[in-house]
């Protein structure tokens, strides 16, 4: 089939990759003329694992910020634009409005997929209004970042919106995934667990995406919680989440404490499903509670910090991790530059190091970022351990303890030995404190 895939964002070019992958012939379409560049010449604008090797394998895709070379003779359509949030939460659906209109000019009839997430009732809306002549299929992923390749070709279910005789063209198009018979492209082989096609109407498939995130998010904060009520009883959290993961029941994922969950998705997925149940006449209360006690989460943080160093002028932070989780230099929404913003408005330095983020817009100005974790933390009052990367949890304590001015750790992400920390003379804080001796 020949696949055209609007928007080359992680979404967009992770399918349009799959698709490849899987025999099709794709054009990738972007109005972004820098990132089309970079594709065209074989560079990974996201720095995910294994893109650079697919763009090398399929040189011959089509990249182009042309709409008629990328819509025009298509089988399908597949529409992975951004949909940020609004100053009230809600999802801003303009640029697929603009990409809808550009399709419904340039491309025959056709299928279009919808695999950006948004409000339930967006893709009837389309239907009605700018794709009238074309057949809509919400379509939804399920991609983290790090691994957005490897989601594409192995995900856990392909989601399907539509009506009973949209569902063999998806079929086909996913064919080989579903099948799990693409050809083996280096480490990239086909797995003997094969996805399933969920099929259902359109809107149910648009607010299963949003029900995965918020189910996520709200296992999150409460564990979160839970960490933080083990803190105040005395009881040891890390054997609390291993009695949790051990119940198949509840799972053992997404049950790491932290200082809160961020990324390009889950806040603005979790606001706008609020904003869209609210609008329909229904409060939402435990997101609500997920969203609120995450932000109460990196405040706990700060404010213990602010306890610890209180009296001590001209304080200096390490802190270690910007990008919103390990495995990635996306910056967006997070928790770590959220603590970075609170640390500089109480007029303390910020050193920091992420193994990921050289720079980016999301970084404030004012913060020095390190080549390395030692070099942030020289002279440092605190450590901060924001992001969990693994090579954060292999830090030289000693080597730490030396170049630092004070000797206060916080592990915000629960990734450090506390009893490590305290040998090499280093005071531990974070959201997974030991028990203390009696
Ligand atoms: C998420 C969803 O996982 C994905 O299915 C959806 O399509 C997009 O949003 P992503 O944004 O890449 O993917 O991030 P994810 O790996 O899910 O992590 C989200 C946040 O949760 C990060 O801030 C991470 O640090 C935090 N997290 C995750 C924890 O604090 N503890 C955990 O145990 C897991």
């Amino acid at each position: 089939m020949l696949i055209a895939v609007a928007g080359a964002g992680y979404v967009g070019l992770s399918s349009a990759l799959a698709f490849a992958v899987s025999g099709h012939d794709v054009r990738v379409f972007d109005r972004d003329h820098a990132r089309v560049d970079r594709l065209r010449r074989g560079e990974d604008p996201l720095a995910e694992p294994f893109v650079e090797e697919l763009l090398g394998t399929f040189s011959d895709m089509t990249f182009t910020t042309d709409p008629r070379a990328a819509f025009r003779g298509v089988d399908a359509v597949a529409v992975a634009v951004g949909t940020p949030t609004t100053s009230r939460g809600e999802a801003d659906i303009s640029q697929l409005l603009i990409v809808a209109d550009t399709v419904a000019r340039e491309a025959p009839q056709c299928h279009v997929l919808i695999r950006s997430t948004v409000p339930v009732g967006t893709g009837d809306r389309l239907r009605r209004e700018a794709l009238r002549r074309f057949r809509v299929v919400a379509n939804p992923e399920f991609l983290r970042e790090g691994h957005a390749i490897e989601d594409a070709l192995y995900p856990d279910r392909i989601v399907g919106g539509g009506d009973a005789e949209d569902e063999p063209l998806v079929r086909a198009l996913y064919e080989q995934i579903l099948e799990q018979r693409f050809p083996p492209r280096g480490a990239l082989v086909p797995r003997t667990a094969h996805p399933r096609l969920l099929w259902m109407d359109r809107r149910s498939a648009e607010l299963a995406k949003y029900a995965a995130n918020a189910f996520l998010v709200t296992k999150l904060s409460f564990v979160n919680e839970i960490a933080n009520v083990a803190a105040a009883v005395h009881a040891d959290i890390r054997a609390v989440t291993e009695v949790l993961a051990s119940d198949p029941r509840i799972g053992s994922a997404y049950l790491r404490p932290g200082i809160g969950w961020g990324g390009s998705c889950f806040p603005k997925d979790t606001r706008a499903l609020v904003a869209f149940a609210a609008e329909s006449g229904y409060e939402f209360t435990i997101l609500r509670a997920a969203i609120e006690q995450n932000n109460k989460q990196l405040l706990r943080t700060y404010e213990e910090l602010a306890t610890e160093l209180e009296g001590r002028v001209g304080v200096r932070i390490a802190l270690l991790g910007l990008a919103f989780k390990a495995g990635t230099a996306d910056c967006r929404d997070s928790r770590a530059i959220a603590l970075a913003e609170l640390f500089l408005t109480r007029g303390w330095e910020v050193h920091a190091f992420d193994p990921g983020v050289v720079s980016s817009p999301f970084v404030p100005p004012a913060v020095q970022v390190k080549r390395t974790a030692i070099e942030a933390a020289d002279g440092a009052d605190a450590v901060v351990i924001a992001t969990e990367w693994p090579s954060f949890a292999a830090l030289n304590l000693e080597e730490l303890r030396r170049v630092m001015r004070g000797n206060l750790v916080y592990d915000g992400r629960c990734i450090l030995e506390p009893d490590a920390v305290a040998a090499a003379g280093l005071r531990y804080r974070g959201v997974c404190p030991p028990i203390p001796n009696d």
